[in-house]
């Protein structure tokens, strides 16, 4: 129960790894505030945590509307009266080339990817400074690091994600922690949507170790690191 009493919330929790990190944070005590646009698998995450008599809530909408970031905070602080943990977890992908990439796409995929971040970290940071306490916790990735041929908007928006968890990490401390987590392959749905089975064992062939990583391995690396008091 490293997460008594503290109040998470995690944006794409809906699925993939954003939903095995509420689950865990919730059986680690937190309150958490489950973030996502499809109510159903939304209500299924909240209802998981609560028969597991922990305690969460959820909050319906679109990361690329960033009014709804501050119905994020404000339905948070409404329902437990104060932020501690930040995971700014959701994400979307572009498969569009450089040539191919609409501006309109490519807005849209900073707007999620990296915009909703920043702004969800401006209206956290002023709740965890004047508390002298609090971690945010941003999800990049391996493509904040490298390129390859395609997907030129995701990988672009992740090499964002990395400078600006670096910018965070400068004007939030001492009192806030900010970290970036860049995770390899891992089995999501957003995975899935690239391809086939084909698909997949081609990117698993890529991979050193020669396999996909699964959900329930983020909260993992979060478990070991500091994100926990
Ligand atoms: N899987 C990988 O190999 C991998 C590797 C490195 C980094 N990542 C990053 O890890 C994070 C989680 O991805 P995942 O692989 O777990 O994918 P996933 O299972 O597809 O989950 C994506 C989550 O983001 C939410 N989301 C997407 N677009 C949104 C929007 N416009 N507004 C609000 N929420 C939105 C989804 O919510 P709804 O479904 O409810 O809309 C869902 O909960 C992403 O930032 C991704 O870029 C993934």
């Amino acid at each position: 129960m490293r997460l008594e009493n503290k109040v998470a919330i995690v944006t794409g929790a809906t699925s993939g790894m954003g939903r095995a990190t509420a689950v865990l944070f919730a059986r680690e005590g937190a309150k958490v505030v489950v973030v996502g646009r499809n109510e159903k698998r939304a209500k299924e995450v909240v209802d998981q945590i609560k028969a597991e008599g922990k305690e969460a809530i959820y909050v319906l909408g679109d990361a690329a509307d960033l009014a709804f970031c501050d119905e994020i905070v404000n339905k948070t602080v409404e329902a437990y009266g104060t932020v501690d943990i930040l995971i700014n977890n959701a994400g979307m992908l572009s498969m569009s080339s450089l040539q191919n990439v609409t501006i309109e796409e490519w807005d849209k995929v900073f707007r999620v990817n990296v915009d909703s971040a920043l702004k969800l970290c401006q209206l956290v940071a002023p709740i965890m400074k004047a508390k002298g306490k609090g971690v945010i916790v941003n999800v990049a990735s391996v493509a904040s690091f490298a390129a390859h041929h395609g997907f030129a908007p995701y990988i672009s928006s992740k090499h964002a994600m990395a400078g600006l968890s670096k910018s965070m990490a400068w004007e939030l401390g001492p009192e806030i922690r900010v970290n970036a987590i860049a995770p390899g392959l891992i089995h999501t749905a957003m995975v899935d949507s690239i391809g086939g089975p084909a698909v997949l064992q081609g990117m698993i062939d890529n991979c050193p170790v020669k396999r996909c990583g699964q959900p329930d391995e983020l909260p993992g690396v979060l478990r070991g690191s500091r994100v926990f008091y």
